[in-house]
């Protein structure tokens, strides 16, 4: 299947406006072989949302809004790409905010009009797990963790948009957990990466907190408990620095120690049932968080399963997997099937649709 344009290149633009991200990027696949993020410009609705504790939604569209032609505009600048040379448009269509997707989708698509240029819809999540294969050269099929700030899944990852998932949250995302964490210790907003910075200073052994699932024999996660236990401490201390940073250090530990317990059933599922798999993929927001990190890393080689991580500014939301995700889909079905143009947004894409709903779980995008 040739896809490559007369300079044996393939250029895509992606777009992401799933959450609190507006972002843009180009990049491009050589015919040799050689992938190239030539912009990834993203900018994080940090101010809008600070006054809030969390995103707003409304908020949140509206700064797409404003934002967008820019963030487009200075990532065809900065890729030093002719916009005639794009070649197709991807954009993540869900799940997520709904006025954020409209946004970004009906600017793809209009983008892609003018242009005459396929527009491709984009799986946010399916994003995040591939995202590590415009890497590294990793092979399907593979175990994927999804650590965002929605959705806390194992899944297994069979080939591009054939997934199963074999665990999940029964509520609470894990990076829900360490912004609500955030939000009881007075950290500021975004949450995870504050509680990692005060973690750097506290004894993660000072409080002892639970471990929810701990040597349960499935691969689903639950974090309500750890949050309102973390509550429950916090609201009856004096939240000096140092109980701030103590609690962050024991909440990020005991956070790591559940995931690594997950991750070690689900090793155990596919060394059962999939013998070929030994490789192992981490992806999303908390992805970036490094005692997480280490952890699975070493968990991963005491199974005998390679770990692949994108690198930190690929974990959290940005457009370089969005477009990458379109070369994915450009080079197994061809430029001239992509097109999709009438695909309406999605506020709930599962990956899995056999997967069942899980009745507490919130899963908001
Ligand atoms: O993938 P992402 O950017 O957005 C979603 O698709 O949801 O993930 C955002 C989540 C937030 O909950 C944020 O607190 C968490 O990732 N996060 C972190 C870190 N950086 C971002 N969690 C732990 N440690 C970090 N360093
Ligand atoms: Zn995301």
């Amino acid at each position: 299947m040739n896809y490559f344009n007369k300079n044996d290149e393939l250029i895509v633009l992606g777009i992401e406006t799933t959450c609190d991200e507006t972002g843009a990027s180009v990049i491009s696949v050589h015919k040799n072989g050689k992938q190239k993020i030539l912009s990834n410009i993203v900018h994080s609705q940090f101010e809008e949302h600070s006054g809030f504790g969390g995103i707003v939604p409304e908020v949140a569209a509206r700064a797409h809004l404003t934002n967008i032609s820019f963030i487009v505009s200075e990532s065809l600048n900065k890729s030093k790409i002719d916009v005639s040379k794009i070649n197709a448009v991807a954009v993540s269509c869900g799940p997520g905010l709904i006025g954020g997707l409209i946004v970004g989708t009906s600017f793809g698509k209009a983008f892609a009009l003018s242009r005459e240029i396929p527009f491709i819809p984009i799986n946010h999540l399916e994003a995040h797990i591939l995202s590590p294969r415009l890497f590294d050269k990793i092979d399907f099929p593979y175990l994927a963790l999804l650590v965002s700030g929605g959705h806390t899944q194992l899944l297994y990852v069979e080939d591009l948009d054939k997934v199963k998932r074999i665990g999940t949250t029964l509520d609470d995302s894990v990076g829900e957990t360490f912004d609500k964490a955030s939000m009881i210790l007075k950290l500021g907003w975004p949450g995870g990466r504050n509680i990692e910075i005060a973690a750097k200073h506290g004894d993660p052994n000072f409080f002892k907190l639970p471990r929810p699932m701990l040597k349960r024999k499935n691969s689903d996660f639950s974090f309500s408990g750890l949050k309102t236990a973390l509550f429950r401490i916090a609201e009856k201390k004096n939240l000096n620095k140092q109980i701030k940073s103590n609690l962050a250090a024991s909440l990020q530990l005991a956070i790591a120690d559940v995931l690594e317990d997950r991750c070690k059933n689900a090793f155990k599922t596919i060394n059962n049932t999939n013998k070929g798999c030994k490789n192992f993929v981490v992806a999303g927001g908390v992805a970036s968080n490094q005692l997480i990190r280490e952890r699975l890393k070493s968990l991963g080689a005491h199974n005998n399963f390679t770990v692949f991580y994108p690198p930190i500014e690929i974990c959290t939301d940005n457009a370089a997997m969005i477009a990458w995700n379109g070369v994915e889909k450009i080079k197994k079905y061809g430029i001239e099937n992509v097109n999709n143009f009438n695909f309406e947004p999605r506020a709930r894409w599962p990956l899995d649709p056999d997967a069942k709903a899980v009745r507490n779980a919130k899963e908001p995008r």
